[in-house]
């Protein structure tokens, strides 16, 4: 079992290069799946949900290239695909129903095993299921699978989302583009990475007009094409590196990013006593004292993204003053308190809510991370800490970040990675 060391004390300095989003990518993958022919992914992140994603779109029958010199992923679609995902790759990652739709598309049947993943609550999928009802597809649900069959092909319609949900509005958007007639998303999510898929697909021929905003109008086109397409910069990585650079009290310069992308999160930095530049592909934040305590209310985007709401608690923890962050989007988000609390952290939950008292320090623990965010939350925590803080469940943050151990030493800080 692999645990990350963590020694205290550090103030990261330096620059980081963010690769592509993990969001985005796996999204891009799937979306290939839409295209017969070979479609060039770059600007790919190295880690473990590529990998699987890469893995299971094999099975499907694709042949796929990941060339990590390259960072690029090519994706070479037969003219006959398989479709059904199986349940051993599915449960090893949420994102694998993203083949759903494409599936769906190009076969009129998609059985997808339905997910696991992160463990960070119930995270349904009615609105997918609905979506792609409305456009005509027949949905059930047997021995653990999503079986989605469109025997006369899929016909545009009118779709109102009661949430922006960013998984379902993917589902529906890579369904609808080889829809016959015109299909609408109403309260369609606005996340960065749906604006990359969109751009993706318009690439291979989709027609879709309102991209960036919360009406999408697809008019459906009988086929699509291969592509090249480089993958969006990670704001979560990028925001991630601002809390670390915030936190101990450096000064991080992080490029490969689009700052709007991050703009609440890097205003909420402001707040707490931060000094903030952007440029056109970054940005560096320096900070010179404990940071102030600062609110957090996790929103769809252009809101704060609750990926990054772990890393805002942990910073709040050591912070001078009190601050209530406030989870909307996943219930089960909490649970990485517990392991704070093992550092010190004094943070009180509530339902959605968790009040944070900041502490002058926190002191060195065993802690085991629940899932992607709450791990690089831990990690960000034991740099702040007093003595050595070891982190289990490292997997989590493998799947997520890339290279995150030479990231952070290359910044000065002191962690390790070993075999317990
Ligand atoms: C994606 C991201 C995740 C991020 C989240 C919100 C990926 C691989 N993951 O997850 O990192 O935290 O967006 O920005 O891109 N919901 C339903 N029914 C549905 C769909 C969603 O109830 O059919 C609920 C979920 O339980 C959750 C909320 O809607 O409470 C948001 O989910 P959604 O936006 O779909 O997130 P994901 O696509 O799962």
């Amino acid at each position: 079992m692999e645990i990350l060391r963590v020694q205290g004390g550090a103030r990261l300095q330096g620059i980081v290069d963010v690769p592509g989003a993990k969001n985005s990518v796996l999204k891009l993958m799937a979306a290939a799946l839409l295209a017969e022919g070979a479609t060039t992914i770059t600007n790919v992140p190295e880690i473990d949900d590529v990998e699987i994603m890469a893995e299971l779109l094999r099975r499907l029958g694709a042949h796929v290239v990941h060339d990590l010199v390259a960072r690029s992923v090519v994706v070479d679609v037969p003219a006959q695909l398989e479709h059904r995902a199986d349940y051993d790759l599915v449960r090893k990652m949420r994102a694998s129903i993203c083949v759903l739709g494409p599936l769906l598309a190009r076969c009129g049947a998609a059985d997808v095993a339905l997910p696991g993943g992160d463990d960070i609550g119930s995270r349904g999928l009615d609105m997918h299921i609905d979506g792609l009802r409305k456009l005509g597809a027949e949905v059930t649900n047997e021995h653990g699978y999503l079986i989605a069959a469109s025997a006369g092909g899929l016909s545009g319609t009118e779709i109102w989302l009661e949430f922006p949900s960013v998984g379902a509005t993917e589902t529906i958007v890579m369904a609808a583009v080889t829809a016959t007639g015109e299909t609408i998303i109403d309260n369609a999510a606005r996340e960065p990475e749906i604006i990359d898929i969109c751009t993706m697909l318009v690439s291979m021929g989709a027609r879709i007009d309102g991209i960036g905003s919360s009406t999408l109008t697809i008019h459906g086109v009988e086929s699509m094409h291969p592509t090249t397409h480089a993958t969006v910069g990670d704001r979560i990585v990028a925001g991630t590196w601002a809390v670390a650079a915030a936190m101990t009290q450096g000064s991080v310069e992080v490029r490969g990013v689009d700052p709007s992308h991050v703009s609440v999160a890097l205003d909420k930095l402001r707040t707490a006593g931060a000094h903030v530049l952007t440029t056109a592909d970054g940005f560096t934040v320096t900070m010179s004292e404990r940071p102030l305590a600062v609110d957090v209310v996790t929103l769809p985007f252009p809101g704060f993204p609750t990926d990054l709401q772990p890393q805002f608690i942990a910073m709040n923890a050591i912070s001078v003053g009190a601050a209530l962050v406030t989870e909307n989007l996943f219930e089960a988000r909490f649970r990485f308190v517990q392991e704070l609390a093992r550092l010190g952290a004094d943070v009180r939950t509530d339902g959605h809510h968790a009040l944070v008292r900041g502490r002058p320090a926190l002191s060195g623990a065993p802690v085991e991370a629940t899932d992607i965010r709450a791990g690089a939350g831990l990690v960000l925590a034991g740099l702040v800490a007093e003595g050595t803080t070891d982190v289990y469940g490292v997997g989590h943050i493998d799947r997520g970040y890339a290279g995150f151990v030479e990231v952070l030493n290359g910044l000065g800080a002191d962690v390790v990675r070993m075999d317990m």
